[in-house]
């Protein structure tokens, strides 16, 4: 029996934006979410928007009972900025009743929160003074920050600023799969840096004010696999991993930024504008905890023909399509186990074994209808052996000394996926779209076997 460290956090994860629906009611004001359906509703899969996702508005008390009935001890979800703030400044106080009763169901139902402030979800309000662009964002975000700390500080011990900070700049920046949908280098490079600074204020804020509870960040973590040894192909594999994980891990845990990375982006001209106290604040303010999100690994390879100055991150390194992969279809994406020990010994060795947990790991599959049982059960086994593959390389990790404290699956029930909609699912309960109606997929049991054992035959 591989078993897991006592007292470990076991739960699963989801945002308000995907799982709370009224997205337009309650006081909420709109995020570039709402006002990106309403313009262009096409661009959404089956049209599906965020008015709607799967109502815990409506259902967190009976959701909270689900998430005890497999045993979880834990949830993260976050906090709608649009719905706290609707304005940025005003506090709505429908959303404090709701958040508080919510965080305290889960209590009640010995669900400890991990609550998440900003998860993809721009107010639209400040999407329309620039959003990250704007230097104002992270005084907005300071303010709002301080405000969830004021308002929920005794129910919460643990927070964290971001879900993914690589990801709303780089889908909003470079790659068209958020809004703003533009395609700039240097623009994202700012939006990166302000998110910097929101979330070091954010923590400054924390910190000053002597709440209880620690706080921390959640960062999408892809271990970088080079295609071969050469110089080169090791080369772009240090770009894209001080790009897209080092810009993020070193400043929030060690307080610094690679220089590396900062003379690379005087090379280019794409050094951000920062103001005088930035680099002090930063290296301040340090986090408590940290969150890893893993789905797969990233493999590169030297890029050929590039643009000097750089005008997009290919610039730096290749894709390479390693011919040995094992997939996923539904998501395109690599299934590797193994990168999750090379994260926790990453974290152990290069980053002074701070605390951590993996606050996201899961399988999106389409069209699971096709696995329901006579019983009405969907029946996950690859799911289960994907966690269960997964599961296996963090107990080494662990084993090995790595300091991490849980695992957090993604997600808890089918949640809406951005513009993939409903595509692919990843719950542990399936949602029925007709009603709203949870039920207990194979990978639940499972679930909740493991979490009794805390651990793995
Ligand atoms: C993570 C995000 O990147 O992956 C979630 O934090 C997201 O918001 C999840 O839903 C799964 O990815 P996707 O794109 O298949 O929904």
């Amino acid at each position: 029996m591989k078993k897991f460290p006592e007292y470990f956090l076991w739960g699963a994860a989801t945002s308000a934006p995907q799982s709370e629906g009224h997205s337009s009611l309650n006081g909420k004001s709109p995020s570039t979410w709402d006002k990106w359906y309403e313009k262009n509703p096409e661009k959404f899969q089956k049209n599906q928007g965020p008015e709607h996702t799967s109502n815990m508005y409506e259902t967190y008390a009976e959701d909270a009972k689900r998430m005890r009935d497999i045993q979880m001890n834990s949830f993260r979800t976050s906090i709608a900025w649009t719905r706290l703030l609707p304005d940025g400044k005003t506090v709505n106080q429908e959303a404090v009743t709701f958040y508080r009763h919510y965080f305290s169901e889960l209590q009640a139902n010995g669900i400890k929160p991990i609550i998440n402030l900003f998860h993809f979800d721009m107010p639209w309000w400040l999407m329309e003074k620039g959003g990250w662009e704007t230097r104002e964002s992270v005084d907005a975000f300071a303010f709002y920050a301080n405000t969830c700390f004021d308002l929920f500080g005794d129910l919460i011990e643990e927070w964290t600023t971001f879900n993914e900070p690589m990801v709303h700049i780089e889908c909003g920046y470079l790659y068209g799969y958020h809004y703003p949908a533009i395609h700039d280098f240097k623009k994202a490079i700012q939006v990166g840096f302000h998110t910097l600074m929101a979330h070091t204020m954010a923590v400054k804020a924390f910190k000053n004010g002597n709440y209880s509870g620690r706080i921390g960040i959640i960062l999408n973590v892809s271990p970088c696999y080079p295609k071969s040894q050469s110089a080169e192909d090791l080369a772009a594999a240090r770009m894209a991993d001080l790009l897209n994980t080092k810009s993020f891990l070193d400043p929030t845990v060690l307080g610094t930024i690679p220089q590396e990375l900062i003379d690379c982006l005087a090379e280019n001209d794409l050094l951000p504008k920062v103001n005088e106290k930035d680099i002090e604040e930063i290296k301040q303010n340090k986090i408590d905890f940290l969150g890893m999100n893993y789905y797969q690994p990233r493999r590169v390879q030297a890029p050929i023909n590039v643009n000097k100055p750089a005008v997009s991150p290919a610039d730096f390194y290749d894709h390479y399509d390693w011919p040995n992969k094992k997939i996923n279809p539904y998501r395109g994406w690599e299934i590797y186990p193994e990168a999750l020990y090379d994260v926790a010994m990453m974290i152990k060795n290069e980053y002074n074994n701070i605390a951590w947990y993996v606050s996201e790991n899961g399988m999106g599959v389409a069209d699971e209808e096709r696995f329901l049982d006579k019983n009405g059960m969907i029946q996950d086994d690859y799911r289960i052996e994907f966690m269960e593959e997964h599961l296996i390389q963090l107990h080494k990790g662990i084993e090995a000394g790595s300091n991490c404290f849980g695992y957090h699956a993604w997600t808890f029930i089918d949640c809406w996926s951005w513009l993939n909609g409903y595509k692919n699912r990843y719950g542990f309960y399936r949602l029925d779209l007709e009603n709203d109606q949870r039920s207990l997929k194979k990978s639940g049991l499972w679930y909740k076997e493991l979490i009794d054992r805390n651990g793995l035959d």
